[in-house]
């Protein structure tokens, strides 16, 4: 666990999961669009299979397409036949708040058998409901919480102690990273796992001081000969 991909891009997948630092692979419409994946539902289920055949067993979840009910339940449906290790991503609630989607959430983990990622949430308490409903993963867009001006550590921290007292199975994603600092962060406050762009992995590796060190030895073993 601890890290997952916040992409879709599969050179950058490839990349990572080879150093055997990746647990699983996070997208949504807005990552997708950016990576230039057309071509429909069937295009979509083309890209996410590559992944998943990639990354199986660890974890992809894809993002249902709409705000319909009946129509989520079934794209649901469909997405999680992609792979063993679909996981659906479903928002908390609509954009103008409707709540369908909790009942859907609560009817996929429950009588489908179908890992559900709750996103778009911006509270332990959103979270906290997610959790109750049954869903496998509870995304807390942390870097979006911080953006308005709260402390998403905080909301991490209730998020993690609610959910261990009344012992429900959710695993915490924080999302929207923003700092390379983020990622240590968030896992210490009480994620189970952080979602990074690939650029944070090696932002997260990569030191100049180590560089410099490198360099010394590599110089040294030159001069003695070695
Ligand atoms: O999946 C949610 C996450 O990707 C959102 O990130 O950077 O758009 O806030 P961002």
């Amino acid at each position: 666990m601890a890290i997952f991909l916040d992409t879709s891009n599969i050179t950058e997948i490839r990349k990572y999961n080879k150093m055997g630092i990746v647990f699983g692979v996070t997208t949504n419409p807005t990552i997708l669009h950016k990576e230039g994946i057309k071509g429909g539902m069937g295009g979509l289920k083309a890209a996410i299979q590559e992944v998943t055949q990639l990354l199986a067993p660890h974890p992809v979840s894809v993002e249902v397409t709409t705000n319909d009910p009946k129509e989520m339940l079934k794209q649901a449906k469909e997405m999680a036949g992609w792979g063993d290790n679909i996981v659906v991503k479903i928002t908390v609630h609509g954009p103008k708040g409707e709540l369908d989607n909790m009942e859907i959430i609560h009817e996929l983990e429950t009588k489908h058998n179908i890992r559900v990622n709750v996103t778009a949430m911006m509270s332990a308490q959103q979270c906290f409901l997610a959790a109750l409903a049954g869903a496998s993963y509870v995304s807390i867009l942390s870097g979006r919480v911080n953006n308005m001006g709260y402390n998403s550590i905080e909301e991490i921290k209730k998020l993690r102690f609610l959910l261990d007292r009344y012992q429900l199975k959710s695993k915490i994603i924080a999302a929207s990273t923003r700092e390379i600092l983020n990622v240590t962060e968030w896992l210490c406050a009480g994620a189970d796992i952080v979602t990074v762009a690939p650029n944070f992995i090696e932002g997260m590796l990569v030191h100049p001081y180590t560089k410099e060190t490198v360099q010394m030895f590599l110089n040294d073993a030159a001069k003695a000969g070695h």
